[in-house]
C-alpha cells in the first residue's frame, strides 16, 4: 500500500504544516480516510461551519494532541437552517480559513460541495427524539435534525476515532453524544470549554453581525456570572436564579429573551434545585442576531 503522503509532517505537530490537503470530492475523502484507518492511523476530526475563529481553533488544538492525522470540515449545512434563516448570508472566507487551519497543524481540509453531500435523490435524515426537540429545538425545529443528518454523513466520510466540538453549542453536544451512543459509533466525542472574548462575549462566527449592538451583547455573559454569583451565595432555586437573569437582560433595548433555563447537562430536562450536574443555557436575539451561551452554575466565572 502507497504510504500515506503526509506521513513525516502529520506526525510533527510543532509548527505550521506546509502540505495541508483540501479535499472536496466526499468519495475521495472517504477513500483517503478509509486507507489511513487500515494503516492503524487514529483521525481526529473537527466538524465546522467556517469563518474559524478561537474557539474552532481550540477544538483544532485538541484535536491536534489526540490524533495523528486531523481533519477540518468546511460546510455551511443548509439543512439545519430554518426557512428566514442566514443560510445564504452566513459569514464565509474559505481562503483565511485555510491559512488558520494551517496554522494550528491541519492536515486535511474536508469542503464538499452542496450538491455532493445532498443530491436531488437524497431522503435520509438522523434525528435524536427528545433531546433535539427542547431548548433551541422549540425555536429552530428541523435544526438538529439537519445537523445531526450531516454530523452522521461527515462521521462515515471522515471515519474518525476522535471528534471534537466546542461546548458552547451545548444542546447540540448532548444531541451529537447521543447519536454516538445510540448507533453505536466507535467515536470519542471530546467536549471544549468555551472561549470567550476579553469582555467575555462567548466566540462565534455570528458576531460579527452585532455592529453597534455588540456591547448590548454582553447581557448575556453578565446573566450568567450573576447566576453564577447568586448560586456562590447559596441560592439554590432556579425559578429565584432564572427571574435575576432575566431582569439583567431585559435592561437591554434590543435583547429579546427566547429561553433561559436551567437543565440537567445529560437529560436537558428543567431542574428546581441547582447541582454541580445543571447547566444554565440561555438564547437572546440582540437585535437581528440569536446568540446562545451556557454555564455550569457551581463553575467558577472568568
Ligand atoms: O457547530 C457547527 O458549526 C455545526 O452545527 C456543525 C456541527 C459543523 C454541523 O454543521
Amino acid at each position: 500500500m502507497e504510504p500515506f503522503p503526509m506521513t513525516n509532517t502529520v506526525l510533527n505537530d510543532s509548527g505550521p504544516q506546509a502540505d495541508l490537503k483540501v479535499i472536496r470530492d466526499p468519495a475521495e475523502m472517504r477513500a483517503l480516510s478509509t486507507r489511513l484507518a487500515e494503516e492503524g492511523r487514529r483521525i481526529a476530526f473537527v466538524p465546522t461551519m467556517g469563518y474559524l475563529h478561537e474557539g474552532h481553533l481550540s477544538l483544532l488544538r485538541e484535536g491536534r494532541r489526540h490524533g495523528d492525522v486531523l481533519i477540518l470540515s468546511i460546510f455551511v449545512n443548509p439543512i439545519q437552517f430554518g426557512e428566514g434563516e442566514d443560510f445564504s448570508v452566513y459569514p464565509r472566507d474559505f481562503e483565511r480559513d485555510v491559512d488558520l487551519a494551517r496554522s494550528v497543524g491541519v492536515d486535511i481540509v474536508f469542503a464538499p460541495d452542496i450538491e455532493d453531500l445532498y443530491p436531488p435523490e437524497f431522503a435520509t435524515y438522523v434525528e435524536v427524539e427528545g433531546l433535539s426537540a427542547t431548548l433551541c429545538g422549540r425555536s429552530r425545529p428541523g435544526h438538529f435534525r439537519g445537523v445531526t443528518t450531516v454530523v452522521c454523513k461527515l462521521f462515515n466520510i471522515v471515519r474518525p476515532r476522535i471528534a471534537v466540538f466546542g461546548r458552547k453549542d451545548f444542546q447540540q453536544l448532548a444531541v451529537i453524544r447521543r447519536m454516538v451512543r445510540d448507533l453505536h459509533m466507535d467515536i470519542e466525542v471530546r467536549g471544549m470549554p468555551i472561549v470567550r472574548e476579553a469582555d467575555g462575549l462567548a466566540r462565534s462566527s455570528r458576531n460579527v453581525y452585532l455592529g453597534d449592538l455588540r456591547g448590548q451583547a454582553l447581557c448575556l455573559v453578565e446573566a450568567l456570572r450573576l447566576a453564577s454569583r447568586l448560586v456562590a451565595g447559596g441560592e439554590r432555586n432556579s425559578t429565584a436564579i432564572i427571574a435575576a437573569a432575566r431582569e439583567r437582560i431585559e435592561r437591554e433595548p434590543e435583547a429579546r429573551i427566547d429561553y433561559i433555563q436551567i437543565c440537567d447537562e445529560t437529560t436537558l430536562g428543567d431542574v428546581e434545585e441547582v447541582s454541580p450536574a445543571s447547566v444554565f443555557l440561555l438564547a437572546v436575539r440582540i437585535g437581528k442576531t440569536r446568540l446562545i451561551d451556557n454555564h455550569h452554575l457551581f463553575e467558577e466565572m472568568a
